[in-house]
């Protein structure tokens, strides 16, 4: 089949690699020309394991351009892979998404495509889409909505062995013809209609997020308990009704996902008149984890004025280069707030573009020399690597927050650091 995805970011690039490593042709369009022009070279834009194996592999079936028409010329299916960033409002910005459907040609020579969405997109947008198109007289252009549920670091061992594929249509024979292009991938298929595929993803989402607050409140009361939140959530996740996934407490959950998703569907029941009271409870819990933090260091160091702090991982979460909604964006403004001096070191994100003030080191070492206290951010394995000891001679002072509660508390005790985890009391 010939495909043209539009959009090479995360999803667009996972999308067209993944599709084109089925045996389909696939144009991928972009409107920034730098992103085109590396990946017309054979570089990859994005930190996305396994993805430039993928594009060198498939290189015959894979072509780049900044050009809509070259890019719909003979398509069968426009996959929509554009962002849908917050608005202020706290609602998706659908302005990529329209921009697409306004570029669109009015005519199309022989079979008419299908529109396929896989950005993320309030439920609703479907029917505004499909009435956009009958409007314009491209009544005969097919919409399907096929949510993505990869995850950044894992997104191609994702798309091809999905739990499942939502594929939700107005017409059955566009439905049809999506799930025929998924020959090749594992997984049940869902068949659906378009507002209830929007709705699996919202809703998934909304999920995952309520199990990570719920266990980061849990590790809340386990600190002031004495109880111990990674026994807790191991025999917790042992019930097959509960399951043992997104049971790691933490700082909190970041990315470009879930807090603009959970956001954007608390504003969308809002706007249709609901208050979604849990999944408000939900993001409240999540921007006070991270607060948390500033406290743990306070317990020991008192004020953080002059304080050196050390920020070690700033991406969202191991595996990625993606900064969006990173908790160390966060960490490191209320760090600057309190007065004091910060450091951060990441093996692949750079954060100079979104920390502002904070000084980036090349080294996870480098960034611990005079810190009066770490923080583990994310969870890079290269931190459960790191010789601690020499770390610690390094530091003024030997305190470590372990916000992803990825080392042993006793080990490092016995290395002379003050370790704070989240949830251990216990420990
Ligand atoms: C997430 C979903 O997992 C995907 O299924 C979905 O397709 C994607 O959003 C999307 O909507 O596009 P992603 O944001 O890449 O994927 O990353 P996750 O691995 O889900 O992690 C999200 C955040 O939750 C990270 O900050 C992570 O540290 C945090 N997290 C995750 C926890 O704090 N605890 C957990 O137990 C799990």
């Amino acid at each position: 089949m010939r495909i043209a995805v539009f959009g090479a970011g995360y999803v667009g690039l996972v999308t067209g690699a993944c599709m084109a490593d089925l045996g389909h042709d696939v144009v991928v369009r972009d409107i920034v020309s730098e992103k085109i022009e590396t990946l017309e070279r054979g570089d990859v834009p994005i930190y996305e394991p396994g993805l430039d194996e993928l594009l060198e592999r498939n290189r015959e079936r894979l072509r780049f351009t900044l050009d809509v028409a070259e890019a719909v010329h003979d398509a069968q299916f426009l996959y929509i892979c554009v962002g849908t960033p917050p608005t202020p409002s706290g609602d998706a910005d659908l302005s990529a998404v329209w921009t697409v459907i306004d570029e669109l040609p009015r005519d199309f020579d022989g079979e008419p495509p299908v529109l396929v969405m896989k950005s993320t997109v309030p439920v609703g947008t479907g029917a505004s889409v499909r009435a956009a198109l009958d409007v314009r007289g491209l009544e005969r252009i097919g919409y399907v909505s096929n949510p993505e549920f990869t995850a950044e670091g894992t997104a191609i061992h994702d798309f091809m062995h999905p739990d499942r594929t939502v594929i939700g249509s107005f017409r059955f024979d566009d439905g049809d013809a999506v799930e025929r292009l998924h020959q090749g991938i594992d997984g049940p298929i869902m068949r659906m209609d378009v507002a209830s595929a929007e709705m699996v993803k919202m809703a998934s989402n909304a999920f995952l997020v309520t199990r990570i607050s719920f266990i980061n409140e849990i590790a809340n009361v386990c600190e002031v308990t004495g109880a111990d939140v990674i026994q807790v959530a191991e025999a917790v996740g042992l019930d097959h009704r509960l399951g043992p996934h997104f049971l790691r407490a933490g700082i909190g959950y970041g990315g470009s996902c879930f807090p603009k998703d959970s956001l954007a569907l608390k504003q969308l029941a809002a706007n249709s008149g609901y208050h979604f009271q849990l999944l408000s409870a939900v993001i409240e819990v999540n921007e006070l984890q991270k607060r948390r933090v500033i406290n743990k260091l306070q317990k020991h160091l008192r004020s953080l004025r002059g304080k050196r702090v050390a920020l070690l991982g700033l991406a969202f979460k191991p595996n990625t280069d993606d900064m969006r909604e990173a908790p160390s964006i966060v960490l490191a403004a209320r760090l600057a707030a309190e007065g004091a001096e910060v450091t951060g070191w990441d093996p692949v994100a750079d954060g100079r573009a979104v920390l502002n003030g904070v000084h980036i080191a090349d080294s996870a070492l480098e960034a611990l020399d005079g810190a009066d206290a770490a923080v583990i951010v994310t969870e890079w394995p290269e931190l459960l690597e790191l010789d601690w000891d020499a770390a610690g001679s390094r530091m003024r002072n030997r305190l470590l927050v372990d916000g992803r509660n990825m080392l042993d508390p006793e080990a490092l005790r016995a290395h002379g650091f003050e370790y704070e985890g989240i949830g251990r009391g216990g420990s």
